[in-house]
């Protein structure tokens, strides 16, 4: 633990300099220090990696790429942030959105995303009961400001937001913004992740209309779905952003778009499944797993329905 060893250092020397109560005066204030000291939340962007991931192990998501690694790079390399990190993950099940988060998280971190300084946190497991809203809003509160004061380089993953109860993540509204100092400034390094399904369907008809239109995917700029996907979020009534704050006071800095992935995209998922596995790549398997699997909308048969999740155990399958 690096932590103790910063802590029991300062402690010797405290002690060793000014015995006694002064001591405590002393060396508290430097309890959120130890953390701003390089490595001592195991904080490591490896940020040349985590772009080599995300062109090497993401499908079919020129956005996702392009906001991540320049959103991250700025804001890890700003040692002074004036707000915290807000991204808010959206689009069809199976496209990558918590494939990409442990990724980010593996290169921001020592342990990945068993860092002690990674808090997940998933409704149908935290915050199971509607009746215990209140409950639920001090405790996210209380935890939010505690990992804080112990790390401020922290990160915060709400998953499925499209379980959570409407209400409860205005709970956190006042870490996300740049304006209160509650905290001190610790707060201002996290980053905040939000992941949904929600905006999925806006997304999907977009991406149709440029297939339509006879236009490469890859030319659809954030622009052509950012408003489209918080409008749908913040009028969802099914979307723990139904009416929220949050989206009406912008302190979401980038909806992040995952993209539908096509017949090409889940081939590409096969063959790096077969890959890691250390299988002999085989076209014809390749192929009876994507026949597999079904595509959406009826007529046009273009996008996955499950994107590439259940591409692991179609392989199995098909071997
Ligand atoms: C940090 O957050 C976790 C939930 O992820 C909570 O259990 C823990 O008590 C929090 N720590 C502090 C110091 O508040
Ligand atoms: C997205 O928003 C634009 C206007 O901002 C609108 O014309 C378009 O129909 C919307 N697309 C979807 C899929 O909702």
């Amino acid at each position: 633990m690096e932590l103790m060893k910063w802590e029991l250092g300062l402690w010797l020397v405290c002690f060793s300099l000014v015995p006694g109560l002064i001591c405590w005066e002393f060396a508290f204030p430097f309890q959120s220090m130890y953390c701003q000291l390089s490595d001592a939340c195991a904080f490591q962007a490896k940020l040349d990696d985590l772009e080599l991931d995300l062109y090497r192990h993401v499908y079919g998501q020129h956005l996702a790429r392009e906001v991540l690694v320049s959103s991250i790079i700025q804001f890890t390399e700003n040692s002074t942030p004036m707000k915290p990190l807000v991204l808010s993950f959206h689009g069809w099940s199976g496209t990558g959105k918590s494939y990409v988060t442990s990724l980010l998280m593996k290169n921001l971190y020592r342990d990945g995303m068993k860092s002690f300084y990674v808090h997940q946190f998933v409704p149908t497991l935290h915050f199971p009961h509607a009746s215990q809203i209140c409950l639920y809003k001090e405790q996210l509160k209380t935890w939010i400001s505690g990992n804080l004061s112990a790390c401020s380089r922290s990160v915060f993953i709400f998953d499925e937001m499209d379980k959570m109860h409407p209400g409860l993540i205005d709970a956190i509204k006042s870490f996300l913004g740049h304006s209160h100092v509650m905290y001190g400034t610790n707060y201002r390094k996290a980053i905040f992740i939000f992941i949904s399904n929600a905006g999925g369907d806006q997304i999907n008809q977009v991406v149709l209309k440029f297939w339509k239109d006879r236009k490469d995917r890859e030319e659809i700029q954030l622009e052509d779905l950012e408003s489209n996907i918080s409008r749908a979020v913040f009028n969802n009534k099914n979307s723990g952003f139904w009416n929220s704050d949050i989206i009406n006071e912008k302190l979401i800095d980038y909806f992040v778009p995952f993209l539908p992935l096509t017949h090409k995209h889940v081939k590409e998922c096969v063959r790096s499944e077969m890959f890691s596995r250390g299988l002999e790549i085989r076209n014809e398997v390749i192929t009876e797993v994507v026949n597999s699997m079904n595509f959406f909308p009826e007529q046009e048969k273009l996008f996955s329905q499950t994107g590439c999740k259940t591409v692991s155990a179609r392989l199995d399958f098909s071997l």
